[in-house]
């Protein structure tokens, strides 16, 4: 197998360690996630270490450090963000509470412009910045290479050979994010030799190292992660020895449990259970409204579902192992080495399954990547583009789109808060009419989740208004998490919200509509340029219309950590919600015009 050079990158918590790790390969390097308890012996091998960015503080008791030995290695270190201040605090300089909480785009001013790390940057750079402590103080040695307005310390060079920076370079929103990542990657001499092709070829050599002799039952979805997994799992073992099973919730968009089956059969899945469970998941569902309880109540009847149907196959554990489609969002690394600690919901536990995790006998092909790198490889493994570029879609299907009320959950002085919406958006300039919907759905602000109420606004607007007014009416009234913009004309006076659970009919109308937008987004060629589209049932009527709504909900994203509202061509807007407010039962149509945060993608 081939041996790579490495580059370690230490976890200080969420998402950001496998975001960077993400980048690192992208720049043909191979990495590693370390949790923050490393021990530097076991980093002896790394040509360079990046210390992630991470929630905490490090004056917290429990704000994890890691060993200050790592800054005796001698090899390149780059601290990011909470990473930088780790570093700062334990290179002996001062890290406090700051004053700004800093938080989205910020302006790099680079002091210091022939230094290593900005090579080929400009003296100026957009950066992402999301911190609320900061370095006041610099270790002896250290110097200041950049600063933005509200950061003085933002990027650090301590000896020429470690830098702490406070911004985030491996997000999207710093553009020479990525440039500034391959600067130090240049310091760290590492060689460039890792890419997909090497990849693919390593795994295999691995399935077929782990499996012997064994065969694999995988659990897989139709989604392009466990259809990716299937492939590699086939290409290493050769066809008839991995076993899929489909659990199909009844919870699916229109036609695709079927479409499902036909694809993966069509790419040669011969070896494939179909479990149809519709009736058994609507019945769980009966008369639930409340998102989280509704989440759990899917992902306990999977396991119930699975334990069922591995009990019924009797597979000894001798003879099989658990193939999963984790991809690094659902990895949670250990001890150097990942361990897929945390898995989708639907893909855990049932008691023999959790034997066979114990045992290592378990096996996931793709848990350390991303999915673009997945995308890349099915693509390479000869899967159709049409499953290779397949929205991402929720374990919990429809489940989470369908939102489900007790009955009207109406917002603290609501007519207050329409007049001082409205005397807003007058004082904006603008001529929309606000009104705030009596239901909640989730949203994500400051990294806690909220349940709030959306907003609609009605009345001629373009998208710049659009995209300037609703993160400052979700900044500013706390009552709101989500903003909508109303696709039909007219205003709204009255809104009513009626008891509604999981029902076939509604699921049915959702689907409907669902399809509508599929069928269009498609023929408009925009399934590549919109990365996800949500569309969402809500139980709400408005004025004299009878039925239910819809929420358009389309977004850009690259790792579903954050995302924009997608805005898409008016006319292909009001194309799609012509033909939904023909559906009988459609009361109007809204449209999402909420990034995350403050709003998450999904609504439950
Ligand atoms: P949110 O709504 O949290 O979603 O912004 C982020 C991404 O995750 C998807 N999602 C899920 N995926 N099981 C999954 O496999 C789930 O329970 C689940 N919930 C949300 C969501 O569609 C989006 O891509």
């Amino acid at each position: 197998m081939n041996q790579h050079d490495t580059i370690a990158v230490i976890d200080f918590g969420g998402q950001y360690a496998h975001l960077i790790a993400n980048r690192v390969r992208r720049l043909n390097v191979y990495s590693e996630i370390y949790p923050a308890s490393v021990k530097v012996e076991d980093l002896a091998h790394v040509k360079g270490i990046i210390l992630s960015g991470g929630p905490q503080s490090v004056h917290e008791e429990n704000g994890l450090k890691c060993d200050p030995g790592i800054f005796e290695l001698g090899v390149p270190v780059l601290g990011i963000c909470y990473g930088h201040q780790v570093m700062t605090h334990l290179l002996g300089g001062t890290v406090e509470s700051g004053e700004v909480k800093e938080y989205g785009r910020a302006t790099l001013d680079i002091t210091e412009s022939e230094n290593p790390l900005f090579q080929g940057c400009n003296k100026q750079e957009q950066v992402w910045m999301s911190h609320f402590d900061e370095v006041t103080n610099l270790p002896a040695g250290a110097r200041i290479i950049g600063s933005s307005e509200d950061c003085k310390y933002a990027a650090i060079d301590f000896d020429n050979n470690r830098w702490g920076i406070q911004f985030h370079v491996e997000v999207t929103h710093t553009p020479n994010g990525l440039k500034m990542l391959d600067n130090f990657l240049n310091a760290c001499k590492v060689e460039r030799n890792w890419s997909l092709d090497q990849f693919i070829e390593d795994e295999i050599t691995r399935i077929k190292e782990k499996t012997g002799d064994k065969n694999v039952f995988l659990l897989i979805s139709g989604g392009v992660d466990s259809t990716v997994t299937f492939l590699i799992l086939e290409k290493a073992l050769g066809a008839g020895r991995v076993y899929g099973l489909f659990v199909d919730h009844g919870l699916m968009r229109k036609d695709e449990g079927q479409q499902v089956e036909e694809s993966l059969k069509k790419i040669g899945v011969t070896n494939l259970h179909v479990y149809q469970g519709e009736e058994e998941f609507l019945e769980a569902l009966k008369g639930k409204y409340e998102p989280e309880e509704k989440r759990r109540i899917i992902g306990d009847k999977f396991l119930e579902v699975q334990r069922k149907v591995t009990e019924e196959l009797n597979l000894n554990p001798d003879e099989w192992l658990l193939g999963q489609g984790t991809i690094y969002p659902d990895t949670i690394e250990s001890g150097g080495t990942a361990h897929a600690d945390k898995i989708k919901t639907h893909h855990n536990r049932v008691p023999q399954i959790e034997e066979l995790i114990k045992q290592g006998k378990i096996i996931e092909p793709i848990k350390d990547l991303y999915k673009d790198e997945v995308r890349a490889v099915g693509e390479k493994l000869g899967l159709e583009s049409k499953m290779v570029w397949r929205h991402p879609f929720p374990g919990p299907g429809l489940g989470v789109r369908c939102l489900c009320a007790e009955g009207p959950d109406n917002v603290p002085n609501a007519a207050q808060l329409e007049l001082d919406l409205n005397t807003f958006l007058t004082e904006e300039g603008l001529t929309l009419v606000a009104k705030v919907l009596p239901l909640k759905s989730v949203g994500v602000q400051g990294d806690v989740r909220s349940y709030r109420h959306p907003v609609v606004l009605s009345g001629q607007a373009d998208w710049a208004d659009l995209e300037a007014i609703s993160p400052k009416l979700t900044n500013r009234f706390l009552d709101l998490n989500r903003v909508l913009y109303h696709l039909n004309d007219t205003p709204i006076t009255e809104t009513q919200v009626t008891p509604a659970y999981l029902t076939q009919d509604r699921l049915n109308l959702l689907r409907e509509a669902d399809a509508i937008v599929h069928q269009t987004i498609t023929e408009e060629g925009l399934l590549r340029e919109i990365w996800q589209f949500p569309v969402v049932l809500i139980p709400l009527s408005i004025n004299d219309r009878p039925g239910e709504s819809i929420v358009l909900r389309p977004v850009s994203s690259e790792e579903a950590m954050t995302a924009n509202f997608t805005e898409i061509d008016w006319s292909i807007a009001r194309q799609m919600t012509d033909k939904i407010l023909a559906l009988p039962g459609v009361s109007t149509v809204f449209y999402d015009i909420t990034n995350k945060p403050p709003g998450t993608i999904e609504w439950e």
